[in-house]
C-alpha cells in the first residue's frame, strides 16, 4: 500500500547522502517528491527525479539554498504551482564545518547555523503557512501537514571540534519540540530524526579505510555501520499516518549510538 499516496513532499538536500534516499523511499511510498538541491545545476538531483520516475513516481529538481528566506518561499510556491499543495516537509539539508574550537572561525560557524538551523525554521515555517492556507484534506491524511527535522545522535551527545554542527542539531531538536507543541492544536506534526553514524559522503573519512570504521564500529553497539535507507524507512512512517500520535519527538536511528558503548564494560 503506497501509505503516502496522493500527497507531496519537499525533501531538502536530497541530490546526495540521507536526503537522496528518502526522496527516493517517499517517491517509492507514493508522493509527489520536490528533490532540492542547493544551486546551479546538478546532475545528481536530476539522478534521483529519474529514479523516482522510472519506479512510477512523480518528481521535480529545484535548487534553493535553504539558509535563504526567498528562495525557501519560492521553492514552497513552485512547488504548489506544480502539484497543488505540500503535504509534507522533510527539512534535511545540513553540512558539517568542522575545527578545533579555538581556531573556529565565525565564517564556518555562521554557514552551518545558517543551513542546518536557520534553513530547518524557513522550510517548517513556509510548510506550516501552506498547510494552513490548504486546509485539512481527510482522505489523504489525519494530520493537516507533517515536518520531519534531521538532527543528529549530536542534539545530545557533545563533540569536540565539531561545536558548530552540535550546537546546531541541539538548536533543531528545540526548533522542532516547540513547533510541535505550538502547533498540535492545528493537527500538524513536527518530528525529529537523529541519525547516528550513516555511510553517506558527509562522514566519509570515518568509515572508507578499515581502521577507521574499525574505530567507528567501537561506537555502535549494533555492529554496523548505517545506511541511508535504515533513515529513509524512518521518515516515510513519520510522514504517514502510521505514526498519527507521534509528534514533538526525536526517532534515534543510530544502531545504539547513544546508549553509551563505552560503559558496556567500564563504569
Ligand atoms: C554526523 C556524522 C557522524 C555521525 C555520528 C552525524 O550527525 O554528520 O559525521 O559520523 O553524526 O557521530
Amino acid at each position: 500500500m503506497s501509505v503516502l499516496a496522493g500527497q507531496t513532499a519537499i525533501v531538502t538536500g536530497s541530490s546526495s547522502g540521507i536526503g537522496a534516499a528518502i526522496a527516493r523511499a517517499v517517491g517509492a511510498a507514493g508522493a509527489n517528491v520536490v528533490v532540492n538541491y542547493p544551486g546551479g545545476h546538478s546532475d545528481a538531483a536530476d539522478a534521483v527525479v529519474a529514479d523516482i520516475v522510472a519506479a512510477g513516481g512523480a518528481a521535480i529538481a529545484f535548487a534553493c539554498d535553504v539558509s535563504k528566506e526567498a528562495e525557501v518561499d519560492a521553492m514552497v510556491a513552485h512547488a504548489v504551482a506544480t502539484y497543488g499543495t505540500i503535504d509534507i516537509m522533510i527539512a534535511n539539508a545540513g553540512w558539517q564545518k568542522d575545527a578545533p574550537f579555538a581556531e573556529m572561525t565565525l565564517a564556518k560557524w555562521q554557514a552551518v547555523i545558517d543551513v542546518n538551523l536557520t534553513g530547518q525554521f524557513l522550510c517548517a515555517r513556509a510548510a506550516v503557512r501552506e498547510f494552513a492556507r490548504r486546509g485539512m484534506v481527510p482522505e489523504r491524511s489525519r494530520a493537516l501537514g507533517k515536518i520531519v527535522c534531521m538532527s543528529s545522535v549530536h542534539e545530545v551527545i557533545p563533540w569536540g571540534g565539531h561545536v558548530d554542527y552540535a550546537a546546531s542539531k541541539g538548536g533543531v531538536m528545540m526548533l522542532m519540540k516547540s513547533i510541535a507543541q505550538e502547533l498540535a492544536p492545528q493537527k500538524i506534526r513536527c518530528n525529529g530524526i537523529a541519525p547516528g553514524a550513516i555511510k553517506t559522503p558527509i562522514n566519509r573519512s570515518a568509515w572508507e579505510t578499515p581502521e577507521a570504521e574499525k574505530k567507528l564500529l567501537e561506537l555502535i553497539p549494533y555492529g554496523r555501520i548505517g545506511e541511508p535507507e535504515d533513515i529513509a524507512r524512518a521518515t516515510v512512517w513519520l510522514c504517514s499516518d502510521d505514526s498519527d500520535y507521534v509528534t514533538g519527538t526525536t526517532l534515534f536511528v543510530d544502531g545504539g549510538m547513544t546508549l553509551y558503548p563505552g560503559f558496556s564494560t567500564g563504569g
